[in-house]
């Protein structure tokens, strides 16, 4: 039976136990202190016991691709072999470590940041195909800002290199798995949508992507584990013809299974990169915090604009309300559909919910939010079977990193609860 402390298997790795930390920007950039703040963000999960942490997106390109502000580029042989001193740290500690490669096409912040569009104006969007409609629609009320260059197949091909490149530095230095950022609208997702593809070429069908992807990563790193997050777009409003169903999204799982993919995270979400991935409150906190309007205000290009923003913010807190274990039937589905460990995250918080999904929806259960308010959270989750995550889901923490903040928890009740917990010595670990 699958237990939550019971080891899994992936690829040939074998993983100590079934909880992850989910992908969750660090912020850390490149600079000097970089691998230090990584492995000041990670290693308190390890040190728990979490059996597998994945790193945040990095981007595999040395220029433009960053979905958000603070993200970490892994281009450069340098920086990947200096994160050893990270994997090294996790390792000690009995944790496996992922790192998650992305580039954000479409969805880079030279689209939508207003004031790094400024200071980079000679930058394209790396793209599929040509925008769709809407967000033409949306370039052209000036809340986004495109000028794509669509990629040629020779340029795919590129691209993919790029992908399996950055995997093989990350292999040599170390880390265990290699995690694609396949869903969240970055340019493997828009590959995979028939929102944004609409290629005549072989990549065409989006899953070819995946496929030249995992050549280079084979290429590059040999036989360690790949597993990629992928999408389901059911939250995309009706308007919305062509996308992803639940059913295509198994399609697509089994296909990537058969292609060599040794783990799979189906996510279910909108093809806009909007809150159906982090279904929760609307971060009034966050929003009315007088430190961040400055910020708030060149990110979006005005106060009118983030304030626009922020009304948008509140109708999808509305229309895409916390929902607990939102991805686990699409996981189940999935999971009837191939043989390799299936992951599933979005909205868990319970210790009971958990042991009721293993060994039924899923083959490993992940947080990502709650890490913020609760570093060292599986240290509870592994010895309480009545233990919840005190993460109330409200977002606080997610909308500052638009300014170039750092990705904490902003919530002080949470904050409270946490500082009460650590004091009874929840934390504490024989
Ligand atoms: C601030 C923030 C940053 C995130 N960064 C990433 C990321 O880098 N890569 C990724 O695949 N998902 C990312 N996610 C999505 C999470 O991995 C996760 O799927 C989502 O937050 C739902 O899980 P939760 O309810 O436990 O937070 C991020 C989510 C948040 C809130
Ligand atoms: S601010 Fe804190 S409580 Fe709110 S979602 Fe983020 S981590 Fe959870």
């Amino acid at each position: 039976m699958a237990r939550l402390s019971s080891p899994v298997r992936i690829g040939d790795l074998t993983v100590p136990n079934r909880l992850y930390r989910a992908p969750l920007l660090e912020c850390a950039g490149n600079g000097d202190g970089a691998v230090d703040d990584l492995i000041d963000a990670l290693e308190p999960a390890a040190a728990a016991g979490a059996g597998l942490i994945c790193q945040g997106a990095t981007v595999v390109r040395g220029e433009g691709g960053c979905a958000a502000p603070g993200m970490t580029r892994v281009h450069d042989p340098a920086f990947v072999a200096d994160c050893t001193r990270l994997t090294d740290r996790l390792h000690d500690h009995g944790s496996t470590v992922a790192i998650q490669l992305e580039h954000g096409g479409l969805r880079s912040m030279e689209t939508w940041h207003a004031e790094y569009r400024r200071a980079n104006p000679e930058l394209q969007q790396l793209a599929v195909s040509r925008p769709p409609p809407p967000l033409r629609a949306l370039d052209r009320l000036g809340f986004l800002s495109y000028d794509p260059h669509v990629l040629s197949t020779a340029e795919v091909y590129d691209l993919a290199a790029d992908f399996g490149r950055a995997a093989g530095y990350a292999a040599d230095a170390g880390y265990d798995l290699i995690h694609l950022a396949g869903a969240n609208m970055g340019i493997v997702h828009q590959f995979l949508s028939p929102f944004y593809n609409r290629r005549d070429d072989e990549f065409g069908d989006g899953v070819r992507f995946l496929d030249a992807v995992h050549d280079a990563v084979r290429a590059h790193a040999g036989d360690v584990p790949l597993l990629t997050k992928v999408p389901a777009e059911t939250a995309a409003p009706p308007v919305v013809r062509r996308r992803l169903s639940r059913e295509d999204t198994v399609d697509v799982c089994r296909r990537l299974a058969d292609i060599g993919y040794d783990a799979l995270v189906p996510v279910s979400g909108s093809v806009f990169w909007d809150m159906s991935i982090v279904r929760g409150a609307y971060p009034a906190r966050a929003w009315h915090d007088e430190q961040f309007r400055a910020g708030y205000a060149a990110a979006f290009g005005g106060r009118l604009r983030a304030g626009l923003v922020a009304l948008a913010n509140r109708a999808e807190s509305w229309w895409y309300d916390f929902d607990p274990a939102w991805n686990a039937d699409l996981c189940r589905r999935v999971r009837d559909a191939v043989s390799v460990p299936v992951l599933c995250e979005g909205g868990i918080r319970d210790r009971s919910h958990i042991d009721a999904l293993l060994g039924d929806a899923c083959d490993m259960v992940g947080m990502a939010r709650p890490f913020y308010a609760e570093p060292e959270l599986p240290a509870r989750l592994l010895a309480d079977d009545r233990a919840s995550a005190v993460c109330d889901s409200c977002n606080n923490c997610a909308v500052p990193q638009v300014t170039g903040a750092p990705g904490v928890c902003r919530t002080p009740a949470v904050l409270d609860e946490v500082g009460r917990l650590r004091k009874a010595g929840a934390y504490d670990r024989d």
